[in-house]
């Protein structure tokens, strides 16, 4: 499905806010930041979606320095970061029940039996094989019944661009962005479809994608005159639910 860019869940936000002000805003007035929709839509997710949250043992995958580690860790029994460079956090927010997993997704030793992943816009920094791969994976360490919920960006056109290429107007990234679309996102459910049923409304049909896009695109002439448009792109996140088949 796709995520409004103004998705804003007050009881999470709320929760986040005092570390949320320790992130700088990537884009120039609050709306527009793609984690506040992704945190706060991926954290309602979870409540929704693992209803013993204080008994769950939870992974973020890619959290790398992400304040949703530590809000994981105040409410689950365990919490776990897995990324190229977890625990980048200050020594003050360090918690017993939150474990650290340096390395890559895709081949590094995860925590089995998980009640459920959370990867929020992290999977999209691999080219695609390896995107379905680390899917797959995640879902192999999730036991049957929970969840894995992923967000990615979600972008008008299929493509994949290498160190930081993106066509103009967009700014440029840091490494390795795909970008997806409807077709990705309806190939990424087919791919892992024998270990994980969408529980999220499938993926929208290319035309309405078209239609959010153009809207998100217009909505950026109400930008406040202190956004710096040059910036500032027209972002939408998708957001998937998968459910572990038993
Ligand atoms: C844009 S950051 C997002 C971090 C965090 N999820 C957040 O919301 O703030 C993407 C992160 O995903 C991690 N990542 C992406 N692909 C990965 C892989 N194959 N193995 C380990 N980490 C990966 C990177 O290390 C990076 O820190």
């Amino acid at each position: 499905m796709l995520i409004p860019t103004t998705y804003r869940s007050e009881a999470v936000l709320a929760a986040l806010a005092d570390i949320l002000l320790l992130r700088q805003p990537k884009f120039a007035w609050p709306e527009r930041n793609h984690y506040l929709v992704e945190y706060s839509w991926g954290l309602d997710r979870l409540v929704e979606q693992v209803p013993d949250l204080q008994d769950a043992a939870v992974l973020d995958a890619g959290g790398a320095a992400s304040p949703i580690q530590h809000w994981l860790a105040e409410r689950c029994r365990v919490a776990y970061n897995a990324s190229h460079h977890p625990g980048v956090v200050h020594a003050s927010l360090r918690r017993a029940n939150l474990r650290h997993v340096p390395g890559d997704l895709d081949e590094v030793t995860l925590p089995t039996g998980l009640d459920a992943v959370l990867s929020l816009s992290s999977i999209e920094h691999n080219p695609w094989d390896k995107i379905v791969r680390i899917a797959r994976r995640l879902l192999l360490h999730i036991k049957p019944g929970g969840v894995l919920i992923l967000t990615v960006p979600a972008l008008e056109r299929r493509e994949f661009y290498e160190h930081g290429k993106w066509p103009e107007p967009y700014p440029r990234t840091f490494g390795t962005t795909y970008l997806f679309d409807a077709t990705a996102l309806r190939q990424l459910v087919k791919e892992v479809k024998d270990l994980a049923a969408l529980v999220t409304p499938r993926p929208p049909a290319a035309r309405k994608w078209r239609r959010d896009w153009r809207r998100e695109r217009r909505s950026l002439d109400e930008a406040p005159p202190t956004c710096n448009r040059a910036k500032t792109l027209p972002y939408l996140s998708a957001g998937l639910v998968f459910r572990r088949r038993a």
